[in-house]
């Protein structure tokens, strides 16, 4: 059937006093701190999706032998709801989540959520939670949908049970240096996906594969790490969980292309604002060895990653065990600067929004 779910609402009888959340609201970070309720649909292979709900959020009971325990079909979004300009509620691209969220599925052999649903999940989250979401500047209410194998099951097949849920966190800047550009390891052990692999998909597994990784590149004092691809060990892929953009002495941009990066929502939205403003922008390979030399010779201006948790941020340092190189004078850049207050404008509505990404809520 393709009728709309109607969920059941099941206020949270215990619910953060309002003082308390004021007070936590003081001092954000990025996902430690959590809303009264949870939203939550059930999918059995012989019913589909049934039992939409909103609850008091708590802790799911899961069997030991809860099949995503063991083989990792999991798949998540990452969203964040925030009050306007005007001080409506709204969100940025929901319909790219939902329909990324099913390619997500498609992928790791999970049924697909209509999209509706996924987007009454959210919406019915956000009507309990609404005081949840914090109005400081550049501080939003992260949603996190997500869908795991729930069925006892040790077998090796796609499991036959499964819990979609969202949970939401409000959250302040992603990087704890606010503006400060960040540094970036350049990962030449460790790959993140080869072609035919799961890298296009928003699985917890490629994260979980890119914690060894990042905790070298912080070993090496950097605040990210930056993969190449799995075959050369040579073209540059993503971050652990962001994609990355160059910016040449030319005005001319250059980002990798889809395939086994993810395909970020916010990366998509800075390729048509490029395009908007009359910047060439190409996805295309770029090697570590082209990145180097055009560093060096001035070519490159600017390096910028961009995520819905980390919005964009500008790349100073990039660090290798070949040895590190600064990307211009390691301050970040115009081209960034002007992208980056562009985007915000936009999702904040103090700008116009001529492509329709801002839906309110
Ligand atoms: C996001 O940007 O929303 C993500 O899911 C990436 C993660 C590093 C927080």
């Amino acid at each position: 059937s393709t009728a709309p779910l109607t969920f059941a609402v099941h206020r949270n009888a215990n619910p953060m006093p309002e003082a308390e959340r004021v007070e936590a609201f003081r001092n954000l970070g990025f996902g430690t701190l959590f809303s009264d309720h949870m939203a939550i649909i059930d999918w059995h292979a012989d019913r589909g999706w049934h039992s939409p709900r909103i609850t008091a959020r708590a802790p799911f009971q899961i069997d030991p032998a809860g099949s995503v325990l063991h083989y990792a079909q999991e798949i998540f979004e990452g969203m964040k709801a925030y009050r306007d300009v005007n001080g409506r509620i709204v969100l940025f691209r929901p319909d790219e989540n939902a329909k990324r969220f099913n390619a997500s599925a498609r992928r790791m052999a999970m049924p697909e959520l209509p999209e509706a649903d996924f987007l009454a999940a959210i919406e019915q989250l956000l009507a309990v939670d609404a005081a949840w979401i914090p109005e400081a500047e550049g501080a939003s209410l992260y949603l996190r949908p997500f869908m795991f194998a729930s069925e006892a099951f040790l077998g090796v097949r796609p499991s036959r049970e499964y819990i979609f849920s969202v949970i939401a966190s409000p959250v302040g800047p992603y990087f704890k240096g606010g503006a400060k550009p960040i540094s970036i390891w350049v990962s030449q052990n460790y790959t993140r996906a080869a072609q035919g692999g799961t890298g296009a998909a928003k699985c917890g597994g490629n994260y979980a594969g890119s914690l060894a990784a990042q905790a070298e590149a912080s070993a090496n004092g950097c605040d990210q790490v930056v993969f190449l691809d799995a075959a050369e060990r040579n073209w540059v892929e993503e971050l652990g969980g962001m994609n990355i953009f160059f910016v040449m002495a030319d005005g001319s941009i250059v980002t990798p292309p889809l395939g086994t990066i993810l395909p970020g929502i916010t990366r998509k939205s800075v390729i048509t604002l490029a395009q908007d403003a009359g910047i060439a922008i190409e996805e295309r390979p770029y090697s570590f060895a082209e990145w180097q030399a055009d560093a060096q010779s001035g070519r490159l201006t600017e390096v910028f990653v961009c995520g819905t948790a980390a919005v964009m941020a500008s790349v100073g340092t990039v660090k290798s065990a070949e040895g590190s190189f600064q990307i211009g004078n390691g301050t970040g850049g115009p081209v960034t600067d002007r992208l980056r207050n562009t985007l915000i404008g936009i999702q904040r509505g103090a700008i116009p929004d001529p492509h329709g990404w801002v839906r309110v809520i």
